[in-house]
């Protein structure tokens, strides 16, 4: 059976959304990360806007995103928008990756964020944003069972979903890494806020540290909350697409998998994890997977 696939541009062997200009790819790789820049690195799908938007809130003293404003403005993406727009940030730079840890700039004293979504969910929420942007994939009639072959073999925009995390796991005991998954933010998003705080320096410490700000935090990172005003977080999709901030939950994977999906998505998770120690930050999705299979 001839099976769809979304469409993408070529950067040095990489896969990126067609959008993206081949030089903001070129040059953001040569971008010199600075003291007190803040990354947030992810795997597209596995939380980024949600985390910028921490971010943003604890250094902007728990203020929301405004709605006539953009995230991609105050926390670009340096390989959409390449390594002059990032330079000319106001200290300190907000900067949104991709990117896996060898690519990604790097400076001592440089802050990464890193948040990791378990495999399922991350298949199921990226197949939603390749159907929905139609501009940049061209896959509006794709099929989930279309977009998990390109998944599992890593042929989707920033590559393989296991290159990616393996390469920042490896990082998450680094002094300036801190090391967060999805399904923490969502069990405990106090927990993860007041985290990222901490990790942010002793200024956004007492900012979490003050119960109405933190409370305000919340409140506004809530998904209920980033559900309204989605043009902050990105371009208008076509009607009948879903909403960027789409469903956020854990386990939405039970919806699209089939047991032959879920088996080999397992082995997968298993090949690329096994004694590392990221083979437990799951433990009860691979297991519940296992059974799907
Ligand atoms: P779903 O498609 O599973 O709903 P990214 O920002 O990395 O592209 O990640 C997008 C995913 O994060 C989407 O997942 C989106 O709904 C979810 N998300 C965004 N904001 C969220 C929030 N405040 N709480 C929980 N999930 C959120």
């Amino acid at each position: 059976m001839k099976r769809r696939k979304p469409s993408y541009t070529m950067h040095d062997g990489f896969r990126m959304p067609r959008g993206f200009p081949v030089e903001g790819f070129a040059s953001a790789l040569q971008y010199q990360a600075q003291p007190g820049d803040v990354f947030i690195a992810t795997y597209p799908k596995c939380g980024t806007t949600w985390a910028q938007h921490i971010v943003y809130m604890i250094l902007n003293g728990g203020e929301a995103l405004p709605p006539e404003r953009s995230v991609s403005e105050v926390f670009p993406h340096l390989e959409e928008v390449g390594k002059e727009t990032v330079a000319a940030l106001a200290e300190p730079r907000l900067i949104k990756t991709h990117l896996p840890f060898a690519m990604t700039p790097y400076h001592r004293e440089a802050k990464y964020i890193y948040v990791a979504r378990n495999p399922f969910d991350c298949a199921v929420s990226f197949y939603h944003h390749t159907r929905g942007f139609v501009k940049h994939y061209d896959f509006a009639e794709g099929t989930f069972d279309d977009f998990f072959e390109c998944f599992l073999t890593g042929e989707v925009d920033f590559g393989d979903y296991f290159d990616n995390l393996m390469s920042w796991y490896e990082h998450k005991d680094d002094d300036n890494a801190l090391f967060l998954t999805y399904e923490q933010m969502k069990a405990n998003p106090a927990k993860a806020v007041a985290a990222i705080g901490l990790f942010l320096g002793p200024g956004a410490a007492r900012v979490v540290q003050d119960s109405n700000t933190l409370e305000r935090i919340l409140h506004h990172s809530s998904f209920e909350s980033m559900r309204k005003d989605q043009q902050r977080w990105s371009s208008e999709r076509p009607h009948g697409m879903p909403e960027f901030v789409r469903k956020g939950t854990v386990g939405d994977w039970v919806s699209h998998f089939s047991g032959d999906q879920a088996r080999r998505l397992v082995e997968k998770f298993s090949q690329r994890t096994r004694g590392t120690g990221a083979d437990e930050l799951w433990p009860d999705i691979v297991e519940a997977a296992r059974h799907w299979a």
